[in-house]
């Protein structure tokens, strides 16, 4: 679990957040956690409704100390979906430029159900071990997630979010590696993912062409962060898109990043979130990975809307 130090206001019953200043009259969101590396539920807000900067303040250190947070049972227009996530920073247009939300193109459409013969989502997002945007100059800090439709089977749901810990994976590095490589930096590359869905997963997007690729190119990062709501380290590479770290030889950059990508998916810093549908998750995009498990068929079908929400208002470019 993250320690929020003095910044934190955890009571016994779970709740986190700024009781002293909140009016008697509104009644303050619960915070429960799942016991687990991440995760926790809060309940009692209606994101449907314009937040109070009490509930934002709250969100943020549940987002801090859990790392992926649940919004159960909400019901929302993609243009309060888009509103809710825009409270948390500035809203990224995805690079591919396509399966946007008619007229909100910072909503981005994830869903294997076709119509009238067209895919209407991107249908295969996520599936591989990484965190949104480490490939761009100014990195993601939340994902915000929408469930509109859940497939299920033998009733249990489909199509989880698994996540990995990067507070914890940063904190049980061997402390050699961790001296070595500290103030060294990581390159990290969109279209490694990308064609890592082509080659191993038989995805049927196409090569990105060379514009989209000029649009992203590969951008460096400290291979340490310090995240923004917990002011603890974490470690800041991810199988999707981490390529190499500048400052090593190219093989031992290729030992050291294999080593890491096997130490961050170590089972005691893993979380998987089970879908209902109506749930709202947002979750860190510094603090944690997460990978999108493709365990439903062409028939089950899935609805997800997405808004990424840039760090600009943290980190700038790194
Ligand atoms: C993503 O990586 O943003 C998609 C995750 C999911 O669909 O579960």
């Amino acid at each position: 679990m993250f320690n929020l130090g003095a910044a934190g206001n955890e009571t016994k019953d779970g709740n986190v957040g700024t009781h002293k200043t909140a009016p008697a009259t509104r009644a303050m969101p619960k915070v429960a956690s799942t016991g687990q590396s991440l995760g926790a539920t809060i309940e009692g807000l209606d994101l449907a409704k314009p937040q109070f900067s009490e509930a934002l303040d709250l969100i943020l250190r549940a987002l801090g100390q859990y790392g992926v947070v649940r919004f159960p049972r909400q019901q929302l227009s993609t243009r309060q979906f888009a509103d809710f996530s825009a409270r948390f920073g500035m809203l990224e247009i995805n690079v591919a430029n396509t399966y946007q939300a008619p007229g909100i193109p910072e909503v981005m459409i994830l869903s294997n159900i076709v119509q009238n013969g067209k895919p209407i989502g991107l249908a295969d997002a996520g599936q591989g071990w990484h965190t949104d945007m480490s490939y761009s100059k100014v990195i993601a800090f939340a994902n915000v997630l929408y469930g509109v439709k859940i497939p299920q089977r033998d009733g249990r749901p489909l199509g989880a979010t698994e996540f990995s810990n990067m507070h914890a994976a940063y904190d049980e590095l061997p402390v050699d590696l961790r001296e070595r490589v500290e103030g060294m930096t990581v390159l990290h590359d969109f279209n490694k993912f990308w064609e890592m869905m082509r080659r191993e997963k038989g995805s049927p997007r196409p090569p990105l062409t060379e514009a989209q690729r000029q649009a992203k190119p590969p951008v460096s990062h400290p291979i340490f962060l310090t995240h923004p709501l917990t002011r603890r380290k974490v470690l800041y590479a991810n199988p999707g898109y981490s390529v190499r770290i500048n400052e090593l030889p190219q093989k031992e950059s290729d030992e050291v990043l294999e080593f890491l990508f096997a130490h961050q998916l170590k089972p005691e810093f893993r979380y998987a979130f089970h879908w209902q549908e109506g749930d709202v998750l947002m979750w860190d995009d510094i603090g944690t990975i997460h990978n999108a498990v493709a365990d439903y068929g062409p028939d089950e079908h899935r609805l997800i809307k997405r808004c990424q929400v840039m760090a600009s208002m943290y980190y700038g470019e790194q």
